[in-house]
């Protein structure tokens, strides 16, 4: 924390904060001189605690090769899914945060884990301040989780947790959720912002001292943000967010902000009758129901994080009844999509000002990376011809205003993600064949709108 000079006079020693003309005990003109000697800046209590918790205790700069890299060993959750978005594993003394809507599944995943890593042997607590410990057994007998060293409370007053934690000192903790937990010497109820703020910073502070990694689980308000306006993302080390629509079986736990490593990092998982799988294939479950041959359906390769994924669009382009046509978009962004139709209109010619367009990504998950604009080009084009794109195509690419066709990122991993789930030709980029060459599938590249619609057919 910065520290403050001070002024002291030189003909009667008084103190002063600020530089002041005259002295104003002695009436001393010029004689307050800036001394070295700070005057401590005043810190409130939850800020001294964050600041002893988090601060390197060093006592002046170091330079980068004096300073040693620390061995962190991280804690493996039993899902290779799960310990990838962290960045391999959860580190000791982080505070996490697991996001989502209500009902997504954070609870069932976070059971599955701690089951996970109290059956390797590692002690585990289950805070859990929504269900009975009853409710959470049951859940966890459903999923055949049954772990000896799993440990639950039902319990929200964090005074007490905090002291049961520094006592056992466990290996990992899970608060489900932040939400429902309060501090009782604060006025305000739980699951005010004040609540949720000093909880955080209670439990970070706890994991930092005694080097114990915590995963909070944060239920989003309606408008998407965690815990009210973003206040705990800032607190933590790490924001998981898990996403899916609920009537899908298909869940993605995104990072959000990790530092301890990437985020961009994605994680696939299904729920099923017995808790979540991990999908380790996205590929090929997203494309398993997928027609052979039908208009209106095109592959898209793309990429989330550091992993190629196919996925299939669909679009449903017909004559509309309304003044306004309808415009539906699920998975993909809205108004990428409504510039992609004008593209398509200017540029190509087709006319879909007076059509209704649906255009949706099957398996209920969310892509929203631009690479998906040809993809997307090509079953709204598909649909309103009315005419199948050529058989195991996968398509990637970016769309500009003037109905050019722009490169994307790593077009080789693309590449042969497409060739691995059995696709045999790509539509993409003009430069891609030079940029992907250990490959096998056909490239076919188009620098515009009108070449890409050409040889899609
Ligand atoms: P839950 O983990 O309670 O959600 P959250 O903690 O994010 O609020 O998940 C609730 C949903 O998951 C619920 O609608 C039922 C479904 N579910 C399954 O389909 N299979 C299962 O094995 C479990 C435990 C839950
Ligand atoms: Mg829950």
């Amino acid at each position: 924390m910065k520290a403050k000079s001070k002024y002291v006079c030189d003909e009667c020693g008084f103190e002063s904060v600020r530089w002041i003309g005259r002295c104003s005990q002695c009436g001393a003109w010029d004689s307050m001189k800036e001394t070295a000697a700070p005057l401590p800046v005043k810190e409130s209590a939850v800020h001294q605690r964050r600041r002893n918790a988090t601060a390197p205790r060093q006592e002046g700069p170091q330079t980068l090769d004096e300073i040693e890299q620390p061995a962190v060993d991280r804690l493996d959750l039993g899902m290779a899914e799960l310990n990838r978005v962290l960045g391999g594993g959860l580190v000791p003394g982080s505070l996490v945060l697991l996001a989502g809507d209500p009902g997504i599944g954070k609870s069932t995943l976070l059971l599955q884990a701690a089951s996970k890593a109290a059956l390797a042997g590692e002690e585990v607590w289950y805070i859990s301040g929504e269900e009975s410990v009853q409710q959470v057994k049951l859940r966890a007998s459903r999923m055949g989780c049954d772990a000896a060293n799993l440990w639950l409370w039902a319990q929200t007053d964090l005074e007490a947790v905090l002291a049961r934690l520094q006592e056992r000192r466990p290996d990992l903790v899970v608060v489900d959720s932040i939400q429902t937990m309060y501090a009782p010497d604060l006025e305000s109820g739980p699951g005010s912002l004040a609540q949720i703020r000093e909880c955080a910073a209670r439990l970070g502070a706890l994991a930092k001292s005694v080097h114990l990694p915590v995963i909070l689980v944060g239920h989003v308000t309606k408008d998407g943000s965690i815990a009210g306006p973003m206040v705990l993302e800032h607190m933590v080390d790490t924001v998981l967010f898990f996403e899916g629509e609920r009537h899908y079986p298909y869940r993605i736990l995104r990072t959000m902000k990790n530092r301890f490593g990437s985020t961009f990092e994605i994680g696939v998982f299904e729920m099923r009758d017995d808790g979540l799988a991990e999908v380790m294939n996205p590929s090929l479950a997203f494309l398993a129901d997928r027609p052979a041959s039908a208009p209106g359906s095109a592959v898209a390769a793309c990429m989330e994080g550091s992993r190629p994924m196919l996925a299939e669009v669909q679009a449903l382009v017909c004559p509309s009844s309304l003044a306004q046509p309808r415009r539906v978009v699920t998975g993909v962004d809205y108004n990428r999509v409504n510039m992609l139709l004008a593209v398509l209109e200017k540029r190509v010619g087709l006319r879909l000002g007076n059509q209704d367009a649906y255009v949706n990504v099957a398996g209920g998950i969310r892509l929203q990376e631009p690479a998906m604009d040809l993809a997307i080009a090509v079953a709204v084009a598909s649909s309103f011809k009315n005419k199948a794109p050529r058989e195991k195509m996968a398509v990637m690419g970016e769309v500009g205003l003037a109905g050019e066709v722009r490169p994307v990122a790593w077009p080789e991993k693309r590449a042969q993600e497409a060739e691995k789930l059995g696709m045999i030709r790509l539509l993409a980029p003009k430069g891609t064949k030079a940029k992907a060459k250990n490959t096998g599938i056909e490239i076919i590249e188009a620098g515009t709108l009108i070449e890409l619609i050409d040889s899609s057919f």
